[in-house]
């Protein structure tokens, strides 16, 4: 069996481009049989640029749901809370003991949070990505799926791994291999604004709990122009964009009905591919979001869900721990 992990920070809601790029992965990781998928929430470290605890307990909540809701199964792979896991914190102190801070000052990740916030440059931002191999390192984990801002993270972790290896004389961790989603052929979802891909900070997303109305707007307004400009013509960026959005939510037929319109040059149905692929959006969406609506405040549901989670890891973590400190030498008086 192999050990997949990932984590996903708290950070507001999930739009199409977090679903088909990085859930629809996690989805079918989680039903291979060869796989032992550990996804969490990684409310520790979203602590290091958020602080309010009120904003932090309601996306937990949310994100948790919409994992849930999106088809994580907490029966198939296990699903908790990385404050909740006391060896993970107990084991990024003794990780922190082999990681040079002239590592951690080439993180980029680091840089630019800091200088996008300048005030909260904090001592857990700084060890991120000790917190982060420890996440990992406790499970021994094979493959890490991850987007690719988190390479630097992971090759982090390896070396952690092998420096561990190293000073104790011994082969204990794995180096894991990043799954970065790139690689993996997934769709990258564009935009609504013509260019550049779905993002929570460009202000282009459809979210998953978007309600109907709000997609159709939304889509209503992606930028589009007159019309093709002759027969067979290559299509400008924002059109492409629009169809590698049906592609994945509307059927082949759909597909090549509107791919062979822009054939024609013929103009004036831009109207009702939008209309087609508000549709069948919502179409993708909408139970999605009824689960999303119907988990989010069943606190008895989401507290057997993360406790079952809990059990679930400390029963690998608690292992590595006390090996850990046997190697390290934190066993004294046997
Ligand atoms: N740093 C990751 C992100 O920002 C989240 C994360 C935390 C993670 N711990 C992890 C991802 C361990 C994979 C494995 O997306």
């Amino acid at each position: 069996m192999k050990i997949v992990l990932s984590g996903i920070r708290p950070t507001g809601n999930l739009h199409l481009g977090n679903y088909y790029g990085a859930m629809v992965n996690f989805l079918k990781m989680q039903e291979d049989k060869e796989n032992n998928c550990f996804f969490f929430i990684a409310d520790l470290h979203s602590m290091t640029t958020h602080s309010d605890p009120k904003l932090l307990q309601e996306n937990v909540r949310n994100i948790l749901a919409t994992y849930l809701a999106c088809g994580l199964d907490p029966e198939k792979a296990t699903l908790y809370i990385q404050s909740d896991m006391d060896d993970i914190s107990k084991l990024y102190y003794l990780l922190a003991t082999l990681s040079p801070v002239a590592d951690l000052n080439k993180v980029v990740t680091f840089k630019e949070k800091s200088q996008q916030n300048p005030d909260n440059v904090n001592a857990a931002l700084f060890t991120y990505p000790v917190l982060m191999a420890s996440d990992i390192l406790a499970f021994n984990a094979d493959f890490v799926p991850v987007g690719k801002d988190q390479k630097q993270h992971l090759e982090f972790t390896c070396h952690t791994a092998s420096r561990f290896n190293q000073r104790y004389g011994v082969n204990y961790f794995k180096e894991p291999t990043p799954f970065i989603a790139k690689d993996q052929a997934l769709v990258k979802i564009p935009g609504l604004d013509g260019s550049g891909k779905m993002g929570k900070s460009e202000g282009n997303c459809i979210y998953l709990i978007d309600e109907p109305k709000a997609i159709e707007k939304k889509v209503k307004g992606a930028l589009t122009d007159n019309g093709p400009e002759g027969v067979n013509t290559p299509k400008p960026e924002y059109i492409e964009n629009l169809f590698t959005i049906l592609k994945v939510v509307s059927t082949p037929d759909v597909v090549a009905h509107y791919d062979n319109l822009w054939k024609t040059g013929e103009q004036k149905w831009y109207g009702n591919l939008k209309k087609q692929l508000a549709e069948d959006i919502i179409t993708v969406t909408t139970p999605i979001r009824e689960r999303i609506n119907d988990i989010k405040n069943d606190d008895a549901y989401l507290r057997k869900v993360t406790q079952l989670g809990a059990e679930k890891a400390r029963a690998v973590t608690s292992k590595t721990l006390a090996d850990v400190r046997e190697i390290m030498g934190l066993n004294y008086f046997k």
